[in-house]
């Protein structure tokens, strides 16, 4: 039986929130790519970006993802673009399933208005819900590969907890 419990999605749609719930109504550990990234650089997110640039991230978070894809019992919450690669998704899916949280980008708008540590998303309001809605269409196709996807644009972060551990009792329950 796959182990871990791989969280997709775009920025701001709740994966940490939901992975640390979800580790602890499961006893599994908590794990956060992001983290592991800015871990491994000593450095936060942004500043890789605006120093480094995105395709040097992206190496090294296919590099974190090659190693967290080898943990067991582990809720992992992902990047909101580690799907973009194919060798990453095929990597998290050989122990883990794959469970895409979706919002909708007026929803997106709102949560990650109250901060800069989305370079992504870095711009005035107006530039901001525009990007927000481009690479929601151009990701969509990936997100849309995950085993389950849940909606979470009107629950609450236990709501989606249940209905993610629902999924995987039926799951299991018929492997
Ligand atoms: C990114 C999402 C961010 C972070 C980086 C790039 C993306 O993570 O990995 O800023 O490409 O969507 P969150 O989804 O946790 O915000």
């Amino acid at each position: 039986m796959k182990s871990n419990i791989i969280l997709t999605g775009f920025m701001a749609s709740g994966k940490s929130a939901v992975g640390k719930e979800l580790a602890k109504r499961l006893r599994m550990d908590f794990v956060d790519t992001d983290k592991l990234i800015e871990e491994k650089e000593g450095i936060k997110i942004s500043q890789i970006f605006r120093e480094k640039g995105e395709p040097y991230f992206r190496d090294v978070e296919a590099e974190v993802i090659k190693e967290v894809a080898e943990y067991e019992n582990s809720a992992i919450a992902t990047g909101g673009g580690v799907v973009l690669k194919e060798e990453n998704m095929q990597a998290l899916r050989k122990n883990g399933r794959i469970i895409c949280l979706s919002t909708d980008a007026a929803t997106i708008l709102k949560r990650t208005s109250q901060n800069r540590l989305r370079p992504l998303l870095e711009g005035e309001r107006g530039s901001r819900e525009n990007k927000i809605k481009d690479l929601l269409t151009f990701r969509a196709p990936y997100y849309q590969k995950a085993d389950f996807i849940v909606d979470t644009t009107d629950l609450m972060v236990k709501e989606t907890v249940e209905k993610i551990i629902k999924y995987l009792n039926e799951k299991n329950g018929n492997c």
